[in-house]
């Protein structure tokens, strides 16, 4: 079994916007090993970059990390003052968003911002073999011509070619942990397959572990061993990647596969619509969060009155935490 790359324990942000707190990431915990790729999907607002820029400490007013443990390579990075941790981002944990451009600075060339993101870290590099890594980043990224590209600037490339570069500049110092947040959302499908396969190389090579968030199970199923699905701030379904495409436990996650009745359709497109609306996560409810829209709980006042905990199940495609009262009934009933 591979070594942990990261470990998130207890995990909690709010957004303090006077007079309501959001509570955005809700006591999340879980284990992530090297070359591990987990995919959390959940529907939009349930917290998936709040946790991601959470584990990043890039956390801004009003938002707050309010508890939690971040272990990066055996070392809790939950403490660190900002300069401190701004050597470890970047360096062992690094981020791509969905728009490239927010990475990017449109007025230096491509090749000073990868130098930059070189050499932040490693001040002492000699100038000459900083671009000859540079020129290498961008020819790891599949990108042509990298000696002369370096000299362009954003927007003469691409917006896929973009992407790449944002993910050369992330993966520049060869992170431990790469947290991609819908990388491939604003890309036409052949420019996703290529970034996809770039991450998937990416995992072979440096041993880096993934955490990609993404609205797309098609993507998932394609290039996740490990998934969470992500409801009202918390992981209400962990599991090994089949898991989910076989055996669904919580209603939750259920419904989001009921959504797509063929499989082979899982490719062509966003999470699905589910009947009803994520709670307001400044104003949640006692119970189990999903009540009010779940159709096994929705009548039933255990639910509506007491928060489910995890519980452990094994189904016929492996384990699963669910965070369901009737987890083990329901596994029960779909391994029949
Ligand atoms: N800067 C902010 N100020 C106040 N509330 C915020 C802020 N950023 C996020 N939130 C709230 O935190 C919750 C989680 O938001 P988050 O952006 O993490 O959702 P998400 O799962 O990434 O959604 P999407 O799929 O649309 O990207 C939402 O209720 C959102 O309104
Ligand atoms: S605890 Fe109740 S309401 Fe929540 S998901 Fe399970 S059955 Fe539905
Ligand atoms: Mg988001």
């Amino acid at each position: 079994m591979d070594e942990l790359a990261l470990s998130v324990r207890n995990l909690s942000t709010v957004y303090d916007t006077g007079g309501s707190v959001v509570h955005a990431v809700r006591d999340v915990s879980f284990d992530l090993r090297r070359t591990e790729r987990l995919g959390v999907v959940g529907e939009s607002g349930s917290g998936k970059s709040a946790l991601a820029l959470s584990i990043l400490g890039l956390i801004e007013p009003p938002g707050r990390v309010v508890e939690g443990e971040i272990v990066l390579g055996g070392r809790d990075i939950s403490k660190l003052s900002d300069r401190q941790l701004g050597a470890v981002r970047g360096k062992e944990i690094a981020l791509v968003l969905q728009d490239p451009s927010s990475a990017l600075d449109p007025v230096k060339t491509i090749g000073s911002q990868i130098v930059e993101a070189l050499t932040v870290h490693e001040p002492d590099l000699r100038r000459a073999a900083v671009r000859r890594r540079a020129a290498e980043l961008l020819r790891e990224v599949d990108i042509s011509q990298a000696e002369r590209r370096l000299d362009d600037y954003p927007h003469q490339y691409s917006g896929g070619m973009r992407q790449r570069v944002a993910i050369a500049i992330a993966i520049a110092n060869n992170p431990r942990v790469l947290i991609a947040d819908e990388p491939t959302t604003a890309l036409d499908v052949t420019t996703q397959a290529q970034v996809l396969a770039l991450l998937d190389r990416l995992v072979d090579e440096h041993r880096t572990a993934v955490i990609l968030i993404t609205h797309n199970l098609g993507i998932v199923s394609d290039f996740c061993d490990s998934v969470a699905v992500m409801y009202a701030g918390r992981f209400v379904e962990t599991s090994g990647v089949d898991h989910i495409f076989v055996a669904p436990t919580h209603p939750y996650s259920e419904a989001l596969l009921k959504c797509v009745p063929n499989p082979e359709r899982l490719a062509e497109g966003p999470l699905p619509a589910i009947s009803g609306f994520p709670p307001d996560l400044s104003q949640l409810p006692s119970g189990c969060s999903f009540a009010p829209r779940c159709p096994v709980g929705r009548d039933l006042p255990q639910c509506h009155e007491q928060a489910p905990v995890p519980h452990r199940v094994s189904g016929p495609a492996g384990e699963a935490s669910v965070e369901c009262h009737f987890a083990e009934q329901r596994i029960r009933e779909v391994a029949v």
